[in-house]
């Protein structure tokens, strides 16, 4: 199974959810490959915000060695799974699905967590204390993934 994780910018919360969701892949030894893209241009090549490699660190993950790309359309026929860390992402994505096919690999990661399908993960970007929160989240719904799609 091959998984994409996408935000806006590929610096804050999707590096945070490919290295979260690599670890536990790892660790349960799932034959998963995972990578992450951002909707927008602005950040491609670089690698995550400090503030993200700080709270991996914090949580004994490393993800300084990952560089931000964006997302396109070729990666709707590449990868299984689609997950937008929040609406306006999802919105971005399903614009470029060419099929129903396509359009259905596409999900929010919150949808493995929360009761609605409404669930966002907030950008922390300009938010300095908002990257352990997204971290938390992003935590859980890797756990609630894997038991899902195991
Ligand atoms: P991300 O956060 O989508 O979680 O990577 C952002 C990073 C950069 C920008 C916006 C959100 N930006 O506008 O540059």
């Amino acid at each position: 199974m091959r998984i994409l994780m996408v935000c806006l910018g590929n610096i804050c919360r999707s590096p945070l959810a490919q290295g979260i969701l690599e670890r536990k892949v790892a660790a349960q030894g799932l034959d998963w490959e995972i990578e992450s893209a951002g909707t927008g241009s602005w950040h491609i090549g670089e690698q995550p915000d400090p503030r993200s490699v700080y709270t991996a660190g914090q949580h004994g993950l490393d993800i300084s060695a990952q560089r931000a790309r964006q997302f396109g359309r070729q990666d709707l026929k590449d990868f299984d799974l689609i997950l937008a860390m929040d609406q306006s992402n999802y919105r971005d994505i399903l614009r470029l699905a060419q099929s129903p096919a396509e359009a259905k690999k596409v999900k929010k990661i919150l949808d493995y967590t929360s009761d609605e399908n409404g669930g966002d993960v907030p950008d922390p970007y300009w938010d300095d204390d908002g990257f352990e929160k997204v971290y938390q989240m992003l935590d859980q719904a890797c756990d609630a993934l894997i038991e899902a799609h195991r």
